[in-house]
């Protein structure tokens, strides 16, 4: 059953608006022009006149669509969306002559941007085609029917796109499940997938998202920024990649926190670049994310239950078998639930070099939250809990969206024990702020607080030998960036 046909079927649900399955029946001779200048048509303003005829071509879209999609051979409806493809001129070519059989008003170009929407209707995901094939934008989040945003640059944009209405958002959501077999219903209203091109997404439907189905989609970046590019991009100076890069090959255990879509998952996946070739990873995530560059690199996935509600595997389950699998470094893509008392119990017992991520408002909230992980997950005296976060836990790297929409590292912590029952920490490095430049940017830098990592130890163990200069304050502005002696 489809995601519309459900909520037609589910009595729970308001009545969804019909559009596209129960458009009328094609017919080709009523043109936008008539239908714009219709009874519908009380409003003679510019601006009524325009809505009107932008309903009109709304509706004839989805009438062309409906043709199109009866009539097109089903192997055809699943192509190729570039530009060039076959699949998509042949989509276009036959959109545009029955545009134009429907409407002889119709401007060549309204004529080619309408056959361009409906060949993205009919092969792809519809009003999102665009914002999914533009390279700069790399979130897209549809709130209601009505309101798209888009992320380009840390920025959020509110998009000039829409859908007809909430069964036009379930249409697209069901293309998007029905080949990964996932489901959105009643008994579970939330799910994740992923795209054919590895794009995260998110959809919830009512009564949840209670102004009607959304949908949240992560871009899968083919173009992973490299080290270089988070240094041009300010997110982290030279020395401080040096120092965690160093870190991860002497197998520290690194944690990275930040908010949401701060760039968690994207420094997980650079730092584990600093992984050596000979060693062994496996990764645990939900759902997988991670590009590692390595050979002998095995990807653990989690998996939700089926239509039963059995069969189930969470990260927990997946960090126990990891433990089996002979694993040199044990990468869990977030840490969100019992999987944190797991991971630190590796990171006690020789599995040392883990990388994960946590959201966190900052690297103390970070080390809070995985107390209330473990607790969830175990009985344990808050004590033995910090001994073991202490004594597991190397590095935290805090990363967090400015209000100028960049990322940057903000904190680079190092826990060095208990004290006073109190798991006990101090800055290596830490973003200084000098107000905003003309262009709204924000003007700063990593600046190292003065203190010796204690990690410092293990790096020379492992002949990683950083100079002390790079702990150093610096003196003076960001761009003479003068170390004091
Ligand atoms: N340092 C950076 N500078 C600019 N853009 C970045 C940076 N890091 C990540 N991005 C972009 O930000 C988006 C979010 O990145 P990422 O998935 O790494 O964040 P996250 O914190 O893991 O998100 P979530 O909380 O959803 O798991 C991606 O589109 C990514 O390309
Ligand atoms: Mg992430």
């Amino acid at each position: 059953m489809s995601l519309l046909e459900h909520f037609r079927s589910s009595s729970r649900m308001a009545p969804v608006p019909t559009a596209p399955v129960a458009v009328p029946p094609p017919s080709t001779n009523e043109s936008v022009a008539a239908i714009a200048a219709g009874p519908a048509a009380q409003d003679a303003s510019p601006r009524g006149r325009s809505i009107v005829r932008n309903e009109a071509l709304v509706e004839l879209k989805a009438r062309v669509h409906e043709e199109l999609i009866h009539e097109l051979d089903p192997d055809q409806l699943q192509g190729d969306l570039s530009y060039t493809s076959p699949a998509r001129r042949a989509v276009e070519q036959a959109a545009e002559e029955r545009l134009a059989l429907a409407d002889s008003t119709l401007g060549r170009q309204e004529r080619l941007r309408l056959a361009s929407e409906i060949a993205d209707e009919v092969l792809g995901l519809g009003p999102l085609e665009p914002l999914l094939r533009d390279a700069t934008i790399t979130e897209v989040m549809v709130n209601s029917w009505d309101r798209v945003y888009f992320e380009r640059g840390g920025m959020i944009y509110r998009a000039d796109t829409s859908f007809r209405d909430d069964s036009h958002i379930l249409n697209i959501i069901d293309k998007i499940l029905r080949p990964v077999s996932r489901r959105l219903d009643d008994s579970s209203p939330m799910v994740d997938a992923r795209l054919p091109d590895g794009s995260r997404v998110n959809a919830v439907i009512p009564p949840l998202a209670v102004h009607g189905p959304s949908l949240t989609i992560r871009k899968f970046s083919r173009d992973l920024l490299t080290a270089n590019d988070l240094v041009r991009l300010g997110t982290l100076g030279r020395s401080t990649l040096d120092f965690l890069s160093a870190c991860v090959r002497s197998r520290a255990n690194v944690l990275v926190s930040g908010g949401t879509g701060t760039g968690k998952t994207t420094l997980l996946n650079l730092l584990s670049a600093f992984i050596p070739r000979a060693e062994r990873i496996v990764t645990i995530e939900d759902p997988a994310e991670l590009q590692v560059n390595q050979d002998d690199w095995v990807s653990l996935e989690t998996r939700p239950p089926n239509i039963e509600g059995k069969g189930q595997i969470v990260q927990r389950d997946l960090v126990k078998n990891a433990l089996r699998m002979r694993p040199d470094r044990i990468i869990v893509g977030e840490c969100r639930g019992g999987e944190a008392f797991d991971m630190l119990q590796a990171m006690n017992t020789g599995h040392d070099g883990s990388l994960t991520t946590i959201h966190a408002n900052s690297p103390r909230d970070a080390l809070s939250r995985i107390e209330n992980m473990v607790l969830m997950a175990v009985e344990l005296p808050i004590s033995a809990i910090r001994e073991q976060i202490a004594s597991g836990i190397n590095v935290i790297v805090h990363i967090s969206r400015l209000q100028d929409g960049s990322r940057r590292v903000t904190h680079v912590t190092e826990i060095v024990g208990v004290q006073g029952g109190v798991v006990s920490m101090h800055d290596i490095f830490e973003f200084q702020g000098r107000g905003v430049d003309a262009q709204g940017q924000i003007v700063g830098q990593l600046q190292p607080t003065g203190l010796r990592p204690h990690v410092l130890d293990r790096l020379s163990q492992y002949g990683e030998h950083v100079p002390i200069e790079w702990f150093l304050p610096l003196v003076g502005s960001a761009t003479d960036g003068v170390r004091a002696s």
